[in-house]
């Protein structure tokens, strides 16, 4: 420990600490505006500056490491002569420009000039002038405000891994710019009006939108991927204005993905805001609830239950699933599953399915290897912190199957998932990486598991562990990345196709051959609805996507941001998300509409409240009742898991990371998003196929 004096507090610190963290440990306020816990240190602000006894010149505490016996002082008056020194500085050019300024309200200079800076300017000169720079559909940019902190520039290569952002010229001529004025193709671009201290960087899609004091905040849970990111979602006359992440260490830390940041105006189109049902005529007409909830009740009892089948979506909550699966259980179908994407794993032991090294542990492994998997296609923070490890723990990552662009260096194999079964066997180089590494990390993705010996290819990969000691009590290595947020939930509330049951792709095609005459799509619209021509098809779900569209009767349910709800992350953690706006028109939350079904059918599962249909998932699986909890799934041995086809994994084609759901699908911003990133990608001369 380091023994320091803090503004003459004494106290003992840890070894390493600059000033400003041992000032921060201590609730001591210092002025920042370049450094970043989460960032390297610039220390090019010196905004920080703080006397230290014994110097001539005050010191820049994030840059300063804290030595025994120091004596700071923080609020001496040669210290608060520096900041205000510093701050006269940086406000010579800065326009004056609050009352247009979106960063305002929130905006770190703003709330420091107040208490450093001076009451008027003896600049008389006129401000220096900079255009503009083009960053892309998602940041709009004013850089006569920029105060050259680097945050942005930094986060560019040290956490999203695609350097694109730098500063240009020397001295006051220095200019904050993407490479070749190109727009940023990082899909974690949106964190950089999240980091610029100023208003230089701010969200285009939210620009003139509103204040920060009018937005009502509702902290809840990201559903575009699976990590079950912590969002904050602001609203306004029950409008989403904008979202923005909230700190959670162990999932996205402080960070965001495009998709799960901007996808919000595909929110407010194409909405479904009341039940229809089919005429005799074949068009789908308004009818009231009770009409559309009778209606359905009707054709599921008029249905052998050999011949009704369900699916669900990607973004639906666990209370729904859970709901749906018991009335088709009660009436006797075993036709389920929520597996929409033909993942062909999930009925074994929880631990064969989970991500069960957890997010966090990725900074712990010694060695990842990808196994038909694109992190950055399937979740880009998960990706981030691969990319982080490998760039500064120096993570080896190597891959069975072709991947590129991942952000860091990856040693690609262009052997099939064979190989897995018999590698420790072999003389391959895979195998020394194998042996030598203590804390393997295996992660196994959509290519592999969406085969059809998904599940002999996550048995090889844990049997292989196993004998490398990859599995033991304190380190699980297999890893399995999902990417739809309400998979694992699925998976854990029994939505799998029961005895004799059949799975997505047999429900679809028996739908086709007219065995199945009518299907449930509880919210999932990516299978092939050309298959349902001749199907009597119920959709529930917020959007007039591909289901609504060949379905009978629909039943408008509400969003993620119009709900509250359960959702299991990939790593098994069990999470609430809540409701910051109501459905639009007569939509109604999932769980009320499945509630008011049973009763129709007259199969009451739960009384119609909440807190009862949780009880009634927590008595499915006792797993929901561990809420917010650190995951902690035991390790169960996997039997034989049948033979691996001797076919390499599939090319991930063209990707579309920002177009996958029906809500980022109905999403302008997500549309410009996708169209930029190919011309960046296209004016660099380089292809989009994987
Ligand atoms: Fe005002 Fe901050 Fe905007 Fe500058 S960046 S104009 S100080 S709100
Ligand atoms: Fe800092 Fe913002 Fe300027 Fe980037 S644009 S250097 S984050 S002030
Ligand atoms: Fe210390 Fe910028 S915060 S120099």
């Amino acid at each position: 420990m380091v023994k320091a004096w803090i503004n003459d507090e004494e106290a003992d610190f840890p070894h390493g600490l600059t000033i400003l963290q041992a000032a921060q440990k201590m609730g001591v306020e210092i002025p920042i505006f370049c450094y970043h816990e989460r960032l390297s240190i610039a220390g090019n602000c010196r905004m920080c500056l703080v006397e230290v006894e014994g110097s001539p010149k005050p010191v820049a505490s994030c840059a300063t490491t804290l030595v025994k016996n120091m004596r700071i002082s923080t609020t001496s008056p040669l210290a608060e002569k520096a900041r205000k020194g510093v701050m006269e500085f940086l406000l010579i050019n800065h326009p004056l420009d609050c009352p247009i300024c979106d960063q305002a309200g929130e905006c770190d200079l703003q709330d420091i000039a107040v208490s450093y800076g001076r009451g008027s300017s003896r600049f008389l000169l006129e401000k220096r002038a900079v255009p503009p720079k083009h960053m892309g559909p998602l940041i709009k940019t004013d850089m006569n405000r920029c105060i050259h902190c680097t945050r942005c520039v930094r986060f560019c290569s040290e956490v999203s891994g695609i350097a694109e952002v730098g500063s240009v010229f020397r001295g006051e001529h220095t200019e904050i710019t993407t490479y070749l004025n190109q727009a940023i193709t990082s899909e974690l671009s949106g964190n950089l009006v999240d980091l610029c201290p100023v208003g230089a960087l701010t969200s285009r899609p939210y620009a003139f939108k509103g204040r920060p004091w009018e937005l009502a905040h509702t902290p809840t849970i990201d559903v575009m991927d699976a990590l079950g990111s912590h969002i904050m979602v602001d609203s306004r006359s029950n409008a989403v204005m904008r979202i923005k992440p909230r700190t959670q260490d162990a999932i996205n830390e402080e960070w965001l993905s495009d998709k799960s940041r901007f996808s919000y105006d595909g929110l407010q189109y194409q909405r479904l805001h009341q039940p229809y049902v089919r005429n005799t005529n074949g068009h789908l007409v308004p009818s009231t609830w009770e009409e559309a909830i009778q209606a359905t009740a009707r054709f599921l009892k008029s249905q052998p239950p050999s011949q009704i089948g369900a699916l669900a979506g990607d973004l639906v909550d666990v209370e729904s699933m859970g709901l749906l699966r018991g009335i088709f259980k009660t009436l006797g179908s075993p036709h389920l599953d929520c597996r929409q994407d033909g993942m062909t794993i999930g009925t074994g032991p929880r631990s064969s399915y989970l991500f069960n090294s957890t997010i966090a542990g990725i900074d712990e492994a010694d060695f990842c290897l990808l196994v038909g998997s694109h992190p950055r296609h399937e979740a880009p923070l998960l990706n981030a912190r691969i990319g982080r490890a490998c760039r500064y723990g120096d993570l080896p990552v190597a891959s069975l199957g072709n991947v590129h662009d991942l952000t860091y260096p990856v040693t690609c194999y262009a052997e099939g998932p064979t190989l897995l079964s018999h590698v420790m066997d072999s003389k391959h180089p895979l195998k020394e990486c194998l042996k030598k590494s203590k804390k393997p990390l295996v992660i196994i993705g959509k290519k592999a598991f969406q085969r059809r010996d998904g599940m002999a290819i996550v048995a090889a990969a844990a049997h292989t562990l196993e004998r490398i000691q990859g599995i033991r009590a304190d380190w699980t290595g297999l890893n399995v990345l999902h990417s739809a947020a309400s998979r694992v939930g699925g998976l854990d509330v029994g939505f799998v196709p029961g005895p004799q049951g059949k799975n997505t792709k047999d429900i679809l095609e028996s739908c086709h051959q007219g065995h199945i005459k009518g299907l449930y799509l509880l919210g999932s619209d990516d299978v092939d609805t050309d298959k349902l021509r001749h199907t009597f098809v119920i959709y529930q779900g917020h959007h007039g996507d591909r289901g609504a569209q060949v379905a009978n009767i629909i039943l408008p349910g509400a969003a993620y941001t119009e709900k509250d709800g359960t959702y299991v992350n990939l790593e098994g953690r069990v999470q609430r998300g809540y409701s910051a706006c109501t459905p639009p028109g007569l939509a109604k939350e999932d769980w009320q509409i499945l509630c008011h079904l049973s009763q129709a059918l007259n199969v009451p599962l739960s009384k119609p409240t909440l807190e009862e249909v949780r009880r009634y998932i927590t008595r499915i699986n006792p797993v929901f009742s561990q809420v917010n909890q650190a995951p902690c799934t035991p390790w169960t041995s996997l039997g034989d898991g049948g033979p691996i086809e001797n076919t390499p994994f599939e090319n991930w084609g063209a990707f579309n990371f920002y177009q996958t759901d029906v809500i980022s699908r109905h999403s302008v911003i997500m549309a410009q998003c996708q169209r930029s990133y190919q011309q960046s990608l296209e004016k660099k001369g380089d292809v989009l196929c994987g």
